[in-house]
């Protein structure tokens, strides 16, 4: 009948938008730029955004690990860089936009731990090391991320913060500071890069089997009965992540668990006298409650 649609002129179309969409979402032909490539979640990640068909920018400062990188046929570009200085990030990234036209993906996760509870033995060096790789290295790599992803439409940013992100780490508290550092940074970015496309996420793993953890405590944990994460769990939720297409979320990860992503609380607005609850304006909005 002449001017009545089929059900199949709706479903068509929106067939083909779904497609459209998990293509975009997809890790295949992306460029994706990895830091702390050469070894633990980084290494892993690779090799599973490369198994999706992703093409892989691996950078480290560890030159022989990410030697093998390429001997297992990953066909990556490996860069030698070291993340906590900001000209050699800026030309790591200038080189994979050069190279490969990327990245449309940024896996910023390069990172360390210290170990140490008594803030009376921090020395300066080692305050300086943690801090320049675990907080300095995700800030410049964001932005030298931004406005080459603006050029390619969009992107996706994955910080790898920590269970230690959401939750005191007595252990260690300069590397629980410097991951919840990682969880406000990418939460407040994500609105803003959302005009631009980019999204911005974290990862918060619990305890994974990879060389940060040592083997003595690899050893202790085992001998406790405590569940340790392979590597290639992370991996899944940092390809969920990228496929999921979702922004301002740190999903955390746990043994025998699929990723979840944390439920943050709002925080209580403020009141003004006699009136009823005020909320700020819409740029500084987010994570408010009325109340
Ligand atoms: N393994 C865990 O239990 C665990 C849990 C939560 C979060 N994380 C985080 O995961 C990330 C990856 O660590 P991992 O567990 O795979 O450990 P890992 O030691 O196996 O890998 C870390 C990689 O980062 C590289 N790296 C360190 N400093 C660098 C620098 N200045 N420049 C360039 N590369 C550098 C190392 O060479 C190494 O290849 C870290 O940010 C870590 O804090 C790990």
């Amino acid at each position: 009948m002449a001017g009545s649609a089929s059900p199949n002129q709706f479903i068509g179309p929106f067939y083909l938008l779904l497609c459209r969409l998990r293509a975009v979402n997809s890790a295949q032909g992306k460029v994706a730029l990895i830091t702390g490539a050469a070894s633990g979640i980084g290494k892993a990640t690779a090799a599973l955004l490369a198994a999706e068909g992703a093409v892989i920018c691996a950078v480290d400062f560890d030159p022989v690990g990410l030697d093998a990188i390429s001997a297992e046929a990953l066909s990556a570009l490996t860069i030698t860089a070291d993340c906590g200085d900001p000209a050699q990030v800026e030309a790591a990234f200038a080189r994979c936009e050069t190279e490969l036209g990327g990245p449309d993906i940024a896996f910023l996760n390069a990172g360390i731990a210290i170990g140490l509870s008594d803030l009376t033995q921090l020395d300066d060096a080692t305050y300086q090391k943690i801090q320049r790789i675990n907080v300095d290295g995700v800030v410049y790599g964001v932005r030298a991320a931004i406005d080459r992803m603006k050029r390619r439409g969009g992107g996706s940013i994955i910080a790898t913060s920590s269970l230690a992100g959401l939750i005191p780490f007595p252990a260690d508290p300069i590397y629980d500071a410097g991951k919840h550092f990682v969880v406000g940074l990418m939460r407040s970015l994500a609105p803003t890069l959302t005009r631009d496309n980019i999204t911005c996420n974290t990862v918060n793993p619990g305890i994974t089997d990879t060389n940060i953890i040592g083997e003595q405590t690899k050893d202790f944990l085992i001998d406790a009965g405590f569940p340790i994460i392979p590597a290639s769990q992370i991996a899944e939720a940092v390809l969920g992540l990228i496929t999921a297409g979702v922004t301002g979320q740190c999903w955390v990860c746990q043994a025998g668990r699929e990723p979840v992503s944390y439920e943050f609380r709002d925080v209580p607005g403020p009141r003004v006298a006699n009136t009823a609850p005020v909320r700020p304006p819409v740029p500084l909005r987010d994570g408010w409650a009325l109340g």
